[in-house]
């Protein structure tokens, strides 16, 4: 069931100046979204931010006492973010979705979820997910410093090979997500891989996958007017197999996730 509601923000934390993670509770439909879907947020009143921004469902729980609780790590980038960032516990957000289609993965290998930074909220999410139906994922979660870990407790708390990489070398192995991944596969460690982060850092790794001939799929974060495929303004080129040509998709509606050879990177 689709969400529209306007919530209360029960925990609003600041592990560090350029992350905020939100966490609200209990209304109705929040249960049918999957990992891989977003949710387009804004505060309420929306004062001076005209349009919603996608976020990823971080983690969805049913509480104990009934209701469930849904969290969003919002990374400061620009106006938007710095306003959704800002909000306190008892301030009202505007919650719509759940939008995109969820992520799936059906397959005897065991796959990769590669996240770069803030990418991790959707990888997170579905994790949980695979390591509950018994898939037990292997998890790369790179970061540029260890501040930016910020989901790294969440997914120390799962059943799955997890790997952590900075650029800086201040946690886990120092390195890129692609130059981390192309040694674990190097050393016999392959799977289909699925990642989630900055664009250049995703094109990295689809590059480490074509190279050792892994299937490599992206979850795209571009930018986004509505969230619910009207606007065109998320569309992206793809060429999927038995096309002469690209044709456009729309991120929101048709992704997020996409196979890296059918972008062309
Ligand atoms: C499906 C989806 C899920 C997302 N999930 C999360 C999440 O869980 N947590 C989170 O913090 N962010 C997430 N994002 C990114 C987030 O939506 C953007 O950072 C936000 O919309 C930027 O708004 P702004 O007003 O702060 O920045 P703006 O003022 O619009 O832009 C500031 C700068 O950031 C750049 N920028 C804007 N949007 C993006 C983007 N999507 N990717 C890269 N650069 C961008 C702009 O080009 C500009 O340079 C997600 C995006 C999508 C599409
Ligand atoms: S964000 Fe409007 S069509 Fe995709």
């Amino acid at each position: 069931m689709p969400f529209n509601q306007i919530c209360q923000i029960q925990t609003a934390r600041r592990p560090n100046p350029s992350h905020t993670e939100l966490v609200i509770e209990g209304f109705n439909g929040a249960d049918e979204a999957r990992p891989g879907q977003f949710a387009m947020l804004r505060p309420d009143p929306p004062g001076d931010m005209l349009l919603a921004r996608p976020m990823s469902i971080h983690s969805i729980e049913r509480l104990a006492g009934g209701g469930t609780q849904m969290r969003f790590w919002i990374k400061i980038v620009g106006h938007g973010t710095r306003v959704l960032a800002a909000l306190e516990r008892g301030q009202s957000l505007r919650v719509v979705g759940p939008f995109g289609r969820p992520f799936e993965w059906k397959g005897p290998e065991q796959p990769w979820l590669v996240a770069g930074g803030i990418g991790v909220t959707p990888l997170h999410f579905w994790a949980r997910e695979l390591c509950t139906s018994g898939v037990r994922p292997r998890f790369l979660y790179a970061a540029r410093s260890s501040s930016d870990l910020v989901a790294l407790d969440d997914l120390r708390r799962l059943n799955m090979e997890l790997v952590v990489a900075t650029d800086d070398g201040s946690t886990g192995e120092r390195g890129f997500a692609s130059e981390v991944l192309a040694r674990r596969l190097e050393s016999g460690a392959r799977g289909p891989v699925f990642t989630c982060g900055p664009e250049v850092m995703m094109k990295s790794v689809a590059s480490v996958c074509r190279k050792h001939s892994l299937p490599c799929s992206a979850s795209l974060e571009t930018i986004m007017g509505c969230g619910f495929g009207v606007c065109l303004g998320c569309v992206v080129w793809r060429q999927a197999s038995g096309q002469s040509e690209a044709q456009p998709v729309r991120v929101c509606t048709e992704g997020t996730l996409f196979s890296t050879e059918e972008l062309g990177w």
